[in-house]
């Protein structure tokens, strides 16, 4: 059964079959309700305007608390934007109802979050197979798919290990893989490096650029490392509630 909000999307296209444009935002703001007894609302991001080509790579910088992970929320369409609006492969995600959003979410975007957020009872080739169930996909092709992933980072030999007897470095290359297992179109990372050391902070940002390369995944990596910043390549800066190219 056709989705009604997935018709209702068709009739939103606006960007050509082809376009090489992943997605665009247009004047994106986002305020959250104030704490405080007295109402209102806080403005947290202002007329954000950006264009996302496939295949580019853009690193995102900024102060602590400027709205970068709620900058990335709303690319990955975890959250909607109060301002503006936000286009995806030529459809406005402001016109999708929950369901439709959440299956672009699951088989277009890919997500790596600061904290790897692996499931600790679960395996790592289980860890990585957890977003194929929402498709009912756990066959032998998904699983030499995962796998393969696996052997790319060189977790080969930790697929039957559970994330608790793993470095943190080693369970960051889990959360990529698991990241890609949906072959996403957009890779978007949120301080993937931040809890490592040095060494496996620069495994893990080449790591990132070489899939980049490779698959052509658009890639968005919000860091607080210039080093990072200045490796991916483009660098954008938010603060004062806007996003500049720096
Ligand atoms: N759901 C929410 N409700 C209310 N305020 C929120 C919500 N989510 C985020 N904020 C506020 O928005 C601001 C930006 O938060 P965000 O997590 O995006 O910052 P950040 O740039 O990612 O910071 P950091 O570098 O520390 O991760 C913060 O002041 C935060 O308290
Ligand atoms: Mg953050």
């Amino acid at each position: 059964m056709v989705d009604q909000a997935t018709e209702q999307s068709e009739t939103r296209r606006l960007q050509p079959e082809g376009d090489s444009t992943l997605m665009q935002l247009h004047g994106v703001g986002k305020s959250f309700p104030a704490q405080t007894s007295g109402g209102g609302e806080v403005c947290i991001l202002k007329g954000i305007d950006l264009r996302l080509e496939r295949g580019e790579r853009i690193a995102i910088l900024g102060p602590s608390g400027c709205g970068k992970s709620t900058l990335l929320n709303l690319m990955g369409s975890l959250d909607r934007p109060t301002a503006g609006s936000i286009w995806f492969e030529g459809q406005d995600l402001g016109g999708l109802k929950e369901r439709a959003l959440a299956r672009v979410r699951n088989k277009k975007i890919g997500f790596v979050f600061q904290q790897h957020h692996l499931l600790p009872q679960c395996s790592v080739l289980e860890n990585v197979l957890l977003p194929t169930l929402a498709f009912g996909r756990s066959d032998r092709a998904v699983v030499q798919k995962a796998e393969a992933l696996l052997a790319r980072v060189g977790l080969s030999d930790h697929m039957g290990h559970f994330p608790g007897q793993l470095s943190g470095g080693e369970c960051q290359r889990v959360a990529v893989v698991r990241a890609l297992i949906n072959d996403p179109v957009l890779l978007l990372a949120d301080e993937p490096t931040g809890a490592l050391d040095e060494e496996n902070a620069r495994a893990i940002g080449s790591l990132l650029i070489q899939l980049n390369e490779e698959r052509g995944v658009t890639l968005v990596v919000v860091t607080h490392s210039r080093e990072l910043a200045l490796a991916v390549g483009s660098v954008h800066v938010l603060q004062h509630k806007r996003l500049e190219r720096e």
